[in-house]
Parts: structure tokens; C-alpha cells; sequence
């Protein structure tokens, strides 16, 4: 321990003299001295881990002095309505726990054209209500292929296809003037092979080679491939891919994503840089990419790392130095143990949810909530200063990833049911009402994921009526258990599967495009309209938002579980100070009934929020197929 302290304080030492040394800093402008508090605040954390990931290094010192005068030098850029946001920020660190927090998730081209197009929604996403835009992937990107740009080129160019850095910086200021924060990916776990990095280590630059995970011939990518599972089998087998000079490198996700190498720290200061550069560009919240994959370990599976924690947390400290507003969501697709431990103030205060998003398609075709009961009893309580990222689906595949362990409880075998959720979203299982398509169908595994649009995957080509109810039911799920609620839009008017993707260059072998179809106009054209299926979802989603954001109860996370004791009714609580929100969900195709001694603890008095009707709840609550219900309810 007191050796640690001196090795520490040592660096401290090292780093001040570096700053000190350095011409470039301004030691009198006005901000330099926020810079120094700062950095006595958070040197402690960003030594620790830079020690915990490089400590083995004869240069670690001096590589924590470059990134600190990285940090500094990015702190005196930062514009100065980002550092007034910094300080607003600071002021109301909970902003983005607000129950007027509402997302909205599109792809630049498919939804808008462009980025100045993006900018001409804004008066439209003020009617929704949003508050966090993401958008996804937008930077120079390899064509055709480039997994919906999850392979980057650049990360200081936007694709000019989209526009340009300054049309970004421009959005992300306006946005900010109408409430909504921007959000980005940070795709950090690998570059495209055609980033100027790959494109140097292709060529043999022994430098730029340590960048990535490249190896001379398979004798470690065969070790490494022992215990790593395959995430695109479609794409390639195994891990690595081989260069045309005979060497392998490690490729994750596809042949063309190459997998940057953090055990060296030029990759970690190089990828410090990208990040603060993205953010002094206005951007709020960054979405953490395939964040299990960040570290690699012989004889493991790769994935979930603890140095993949340090190395958020490190990337953390980077932000709280110098883009200090600055937030992070994790992408974490991996069993919910695991989500878990991204979760935490100096890691990643905003999470995905996927475990609720997989278990409201779970009891849609089962009718029963058990699971989804469970994992809100057990797995939502998250702690204070994070949130859940709530959502019923995203850009990507619906993959099954509650715990064996869980269902197990509940007599439920985890392989089996899979299965039969995959056969059912296929509308391979008789009485399915969804139109899925497989993503990943792997026979030797036997795994398989879903795509398909929200209401195609609810049924509305075949059965609108009880599609609506589907829709929205599920989206009432995302929109009050706690966490930001995001959409992706264009479901808020019940787009549909678009199998023109089949012939869209570069997408044609990648299912998930099925449910990235381009802007839905002709159905945003009839969502005032309550005669048709898009009315109706606008308008019960515009309710959902417009309560929520005048329901104190429903800001934050926090959860009670509530047992309905009927296995097609979800219930839980939302509480706040005397009054408690109780939800509950009818998923099963029948009325239930709930008969007055359920809510023997509650007092008789409830006041339904949605439809603003008074309840007593002496006489017991019907709920119709489908019907959820926001009680206002006080304790007894
Ligand atoms: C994330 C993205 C996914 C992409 C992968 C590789 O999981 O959500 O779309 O394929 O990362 O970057």
C-alpha cells in the first residue's frame, strides 16, 4: 500500500513537471486553474488504473504524462459553451434521471437524408418530446461494407455522404438550444481496415502493427481461439482474419473491424484523444461499443475483462479531466451479471437495458411475466447517479440473454426456450403473430437472434388491432419501469420490415437492415390520424411520454416489485414521497381480474394517470387484453 502511495506520488511528480515543461499550455488563461483542480481531484483514479493496466511497463510514467498533457491541451480547446455546460452539469449532476428524459435512436441517411436534414426534424422531435438524440454511426466508414459505419475510418471526419464536422458541431448546438443532447457512438473496440493505423500496419509499420492484434502465423490466434466464442459466424469463423502477407489479425465482429490492442498504452492515449476530440465537437453522451471485447487475455473468452472495467474507468477520468459533462452509455450484450458491472458513476452512468428489452418480446409470445417479474425484482435496482437506457428494441438483433440460472428458478430450461422464442419470432411455431427474420442462425451452435421492426414483430401486417395493443403495451414497459426511455423512430408510427435491404449494396447478407428501413413518410403522414394503426400507437405513445413527464415518480430508477399473483399481469411500483405509481400490464389475450385484497396495502383512492380516471381499488382492477395501467396509489 505505502509503496503504491510513493510510486504515485511519483508520477504526480512526473506529470506536473511534463505540464510545467510544456510551451503550450496557457498558464494564464483564465480556465487553466479549474484544469489543475480537477486534476488534483482525479489524478488519484487515473494513476491507479493507468498503473492497474501498464504498470508492468518501464514507461508507464511517462506515458500518463502524455496523456495528461493530452488532457490539458484538449481542456484549452474545449469551447466555452461546453465548459458553461461542464459547470450547468456539475450544478445538476442527475439531469439525465429526469422523467422528461426521452430518447430517439436513427440513422442519419435512412432517416434524414443528411445531417442538415436531421436539423429539419428538430421542430418534429420537440413534438415528441425528445431530450437525447442518436444518432448512429456518421463518420468516414468503408463502402460498401461497413456494418451500418460500426467500422470507422476516421473519427475526426464525418462520411461525406452525411456532411461535414462542422455541420455536426452545428446540429449538436442546436439540438442543445431545443433540449436535446446529442449522443454518439464511441466505437473503440476496433478501427475499419482502412483506417490510416490499419492501413500502416498492413504495410508492416511495426508501430502501427501494435496497434491491433496481429500475429506472424495461427499458432496464437488458434491458442486464442480455444475459449472465444464467434460473434458473426456468417462473416468468418473463429476471431482472426489473414492479412495478404500471411499474418493473422484479430477481426471480433467482422473481416474488416479490426480489434485495437490496449495493452498498449499508445492505443489507449491515441483512442483518449478521438474521445475528447468528439466531445469538444458538443457531443453529450457517448455510446460505449461492444464494451466486453476492449481486453484480451490467452485462455480466456475475452470478454468482460476486468481490465475492460479499468479501462472505462480510465477513459472516465479522461472525461472528468477534460470534457468533464461529458457521459457514457454501455453497450453490453452479455449476461446480465455482467451488464451489471458497467454500471457505476465512474465507469458508465447510462446502460442499455437488455435484459428488459429481450424479456417484453419473451412474454409477448409466452403471455406469462414471470421472467420479466423476476429480473425487475432482482436485476433493476442499479445505483444512485446511473440509469438504464430502456428500450424494445434497437438497430441490432433481439438476442435471448436472460440467465439459465434465472429461469432455472422458475422451472424454465434456458436452451429450450430459446429455441422456441427464436422459432416463434421466425413464425416458425404455430399461432406466432411475428414476422422476425433470423440474424445469425448458427447450426453448429445452435444460436440464433432475431431482427424484424417492432410492428412487424408484433404482427401489425396480419393483425393490426391487436398489433397496436402489442406495441404499445411493450413500449409502456420501456416507458415506466425507470431509465431513459429511447425509441427508435420511426416505430412510433409502426414502421414495418423492409426487405429492400436484400438488394441494398454492401447490406444484402446482413438481416438486421430488415429493421432500419428508411423514413416512414407516408406513415408519419397519418399519425394524427386516430382512425389508423400509425394514430393510434402516436397517440398512445404521446400519452405515455406526456404522463411520464408530469410524474415525479416516474424519474429516476428506483423499483418495488408488486405481485399480481395472474401470470399474464406484470406489476410493480414506481415510488415517490407519500405516492407510489403501480403498473400494471396485462399480457396475457384475456380480461384479467385483480380482485381488492391485491391492493390490501394501498389505500382505496387511485387515480389512473393515462386516461386521468379516479379508481377504487376496493372493487379490485379489469384489465382488458393488452391494457396497462399507471395507478397513482398512496401506501397505507
Ligand atoms: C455493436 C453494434 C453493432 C455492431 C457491433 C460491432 O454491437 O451495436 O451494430 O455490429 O457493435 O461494431
Amino acid at each position: 500500500m505505502r509503496e503504491t502511495v510513493d510510486v504515485d506520488e511519483a508520477a504526480r511528480q512526473h506529470v506536473l513537471s511534463v505540464l510545467e515543461a510544456d510551451d503550450g499550455i496557457q498558464r494564464a488563461d483564465p480556465d487553466w486553474p479549474e484544469f489543475v483542480r480537477r486534476l488534483d481531484v482525479h489524478f488519484p483514479d487515473l494513476c491507479g488504473l493507468f498503473r492497474s493496466l501498464y504498470g508492468s511497463r518501464a514507461d508507464w510514467q511517462d506515458q500518463l504524462g502524455a496523456l495528461v498533457l493530452q488532457c490539458a491541451r484538449s481542456w484549452q480547446e474545449r469551447p466555452a459553451g461546453l465548459k458553461a455546460l461542464d459547470a450547468e452539469r456539475e450544478g445538476d449532476s442527475s439531469w439525465f434521471q429526469s422523467n422528461r428524459m426521452l430518447g430517439g435512436v436513427c440513422y442519419v441517411d435512412r432517416y434524414a437524408a443528411s445531417l442538415d436534414g436531421v436539423r429539419d426534424r428538430i421542430p418534429y422531435f420537440k413534438e415528441l418530446g425528445l431530450t437525447y438524440l442518436h444518432l448512429m454511426p456518421l463518420f468516414l466508414a468503408p463502402e460498401p461494407f461497413s456494418d451500418g459505419g460500426y467500422a470507422v475510418s476516421s473519427y475526426r471526419e464525418v462520411n461525406p455522404k452525411l456532411g461535414t464536422m462542422e455541420q455536426l458541431r452545428a446540429l449538436s448546438s442546436e439540438l442543445r438550444e431545443n433540449g436535446i443532447s446529442l449522443v454518439v457512438d464511441f466505437i473503440f473496440n476496433h478501427t475499419s481496415n482502412e483506417h490510416h493505423w490499419a492501413r500502416r500496419a498492413a504495410e508492416g509499420d511495426p508501430e502501427y502493427s501494435d496497434y491491433f492484434w496481429i500475429y506472424p502465423d495461427r499458432t496464437m490466434p488458434d491458442a486464442f481461439e480455444q475459449t472465444v466464442r464467434e460473434i458473426f459466424p456468417d462473416d468468418h469463423p473463429g476471431s482472426f482474419v489473414p492479412l495478404p502477407d500471411g499474418r493473422w489479425v484479430w477481426a471480433t465482429f467482422h473481416t474488416y473491424q479490426w480489434d485495437l490492442n490496449y495493452a498498449n498504452p499508445a492505443v489507449f492515449r491515441a483512442m483518449a484523444g478521438e474521445m475528447l476530440f468528439l466531445a469538444n465537437q458538443g457531443v453529450d453522451i457517448l455510446r460505449m461499443d461492444a464494451v466486453a471485447f476492449i481486453w484480451k487475455q490467452l485462455g480466456t473468452p475475452c470478454e468482460n475483462l476486468p481490465e475492460a472495467h479499468f479501462l472505462l474507468r480510465a477513459f472516465n477520468s479522461v472525461c472528468r479531466l477534460a470534457a468533464p459533462s461529458l457521459l457514457f452509455k454501455s453497450e453490453a450484450i452479455v449476461h446480465p451479471d455482467e451488464v451489471a458491472l458497467y454500471i457505476d458513476p465512474a465507469e458508465c452512468q447510462l446502460s442499455y437495458n437488455p435484459l428488459q428489452m429481450a424479456l417484453i418480446w419473451e412474454s409477448l409470445a409466452t403471455r406469462n411475466v414471470s421472467l420479466l417479474s423476476q429480473a425487475l425484482e432482482r436485476r433493476h435496482n442499479i445505483a444512485d447517479g446511473t440509469s438504464w437506457v430502456n428500450y424494445v428494441r434497437s438497430h441490432d438483433d433481439i438476442g435471448w440473454t436472460f440467465a439459465d440460472e434465472d429461469a432455472a428458478e422458475l422451472g424454465i430450461n434456458g436452451f429450450e426456450h430459446r429455441r422456441f422464442l427464436n422459432a416463434f419470432y421466425v413464425n416458425r411455431h404455430p399461432g406466432s403473430f411475428a414476422q422476425g427474420v433470423p440474424f445469425q442462425d448458427n447450426p453448429r451452435t445452435g444460436d440464433c437472434r432475431i431482427s424484424g421492426t417492432t410492428a412487424s414483430l408484433c404482427g401489425l401486417e396480419d393483425d393490426p388491432d391487436q398489433a397496436v395493443g402489442r406495441i404499445l403495451l411493450a413500449h409502456s414497459v420501456a416507458f415506466s419501469t425507470g431509465g431513459v426511455p429511447l425509441l427508435y423512430l420511426g416505430d412510433e408510427v409502426g414502421q414495418l420490415n423492409d426487405y429492400q435491404y436484400a438488394m441494398e449494396d454492401g447490406h444484402e447478407s446482413d438481416s438486421r437492415w430488415v429493421h432500419r428501413p428508411h423514413y416512414p413518410a407516408e406513415q408519419y403522414a397519418r399519425r394524427n390520424d386516430p382512425a389508423t394503426p400509425e394514430g393510434a400507437i402516436f397517440a398512445g405513445l404521446r400519452r405515455m411520454i406526456s404522463v411520464r413527464a408530469e410524474a415525479p415518480e416516474l424519474a429516476g430508477t428506483r423499483l418495488i416489485d408488486f405481485h399480481t399473483n395472474a401470470p399474464g399481469v406484470l406489476g410493480y411500483q414506481r415510488p415517490g414521497y407519500g405516492r407510489t405509481v403501480l403498473v400494471l400490464a396485462n399480457f396475457s389475450d384475456g380480461p384479467q381480474q385483480l380482485p381488492a385484497v391485491t391492493f390490501s396495502g394501498f389505500s382505496a383512492a387511485a387515480v389512473e394517470l393515462l386516461t386521468d380516471t379516479a379508481h377504487s381499488l376496493a372493487d379490485g382492477i379489469t384489465l382488458a387484453p393488452h391494457e396497462y395501467v399507471w395507478l397513482r396509489v398512496t401506501p397505507k
